[in-house]
C-alpha cells in the first residue's frame, strides 16, 4: 500500500513538472511566419499566418510539428533553425530538399509539414487545413 501511494505522488509530481513546463513556455495563439521574405523570388507569397493554438485545440500533437523537440523545458528550435531547414529561398530542385524552409511548409509526403498534413487529412476525408496556395499566401 504505501509503495502504491508513493509510487502515485511520483507519478503526480511527474505529470506537475511536465505541465508546468510547458506552460511556462509562451504557446503562442498565432504565429506569421514571415522570413522568406525578399529571399525567394516569390517575395509575395509571404508572410503566412498559422493559427496555432486552433491546431493545438484540433488535436494534432506538439510533436507532429516539433517533430526535433526533445528537451520540453526549452521552447522548441524554429523550423528554419541552422541544421534544419536553413536554406530559405532555394530554387528549382533544392526547394524540395529536406534542409529547404520551402521542403519544410510544403513537402507533398511528409506529415509534419503544413501541405503535406493537409494533403494527407484530406484524402482521408478529415477535416484539413487549406491547400490552394492562395489560402495561405496573401497573393
Ligand atoms: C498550408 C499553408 C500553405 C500553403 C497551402 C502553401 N504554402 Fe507556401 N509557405 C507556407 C509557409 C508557412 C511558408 C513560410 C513563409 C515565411 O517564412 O516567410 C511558405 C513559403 C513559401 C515560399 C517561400 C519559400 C522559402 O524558401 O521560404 C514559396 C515560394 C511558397 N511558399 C510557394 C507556395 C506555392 C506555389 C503554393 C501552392 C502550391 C504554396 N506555397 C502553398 C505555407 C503554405
Ligand atoms: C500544426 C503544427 C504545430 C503544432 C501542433 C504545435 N506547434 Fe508550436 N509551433 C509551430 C510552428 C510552425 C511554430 C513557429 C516555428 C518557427 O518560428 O519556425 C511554433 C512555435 C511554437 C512556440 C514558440 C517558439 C518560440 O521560439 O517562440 C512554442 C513555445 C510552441 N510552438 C509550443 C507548442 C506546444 C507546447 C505545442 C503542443 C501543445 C505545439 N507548439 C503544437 C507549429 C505547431
Ligand atoms: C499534422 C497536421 C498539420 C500540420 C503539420 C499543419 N496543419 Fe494546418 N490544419 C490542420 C488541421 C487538421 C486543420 C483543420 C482544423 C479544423 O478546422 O478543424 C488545419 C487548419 C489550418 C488552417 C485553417 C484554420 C481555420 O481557421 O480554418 C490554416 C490557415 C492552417 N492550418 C495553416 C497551417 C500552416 C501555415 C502550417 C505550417 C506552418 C500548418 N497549418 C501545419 C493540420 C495541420
Amino acid at each position: 500500500m504505501y509503495r502504491i501511494v508513493l509510487f502515485s505522488v511520483c507519478v503526480a509530481l511527474l505529470c506537475l513538472f511536465s505541465v508546468s513546463g510547458i506552460q511556462a513556455l509562451e504557446m503562442p495563439q498565432e504565429i506569421t511566419l514571415k522570413d522568406a521574405k525578399g529571399k525567394t523570388q516569390n517575395p509575395v507569397y509571404t508572410p503566412v499566418v498559422m493559427p496555432h493554438q486552433h491546431h493545438v485545440t484540433s488535436g494534432v500533437m506538439c510533436g507532429t510539428c516539433h517533430h526535433k523537440w526533445e528537451d520540453q523545458s526549452q521552447p522548441p528550435e524554429r523550423c528554419i533553425a541552422s541544421g534544419c531547414h536553413d536554406q530559405i529561398g532555394a530554387e528549382g530542385e533544392d526547394m524540395n530538399k529536406e534542409n529547404a524552409a520551402y521542403n519544410a511548409h510544403h513537402n507533398p509526403q511528409s506529415k509534419h509539414s503544413c501541405l503535406g498534413c493537409h494533403k494527407k487529412k484530406k484524402s482521408s476525408e478529415k477535416k484539413a487545413g487549406p491547400i490552394a496556395c492562395n489560402k495561405c499566401h496573401d497573393q
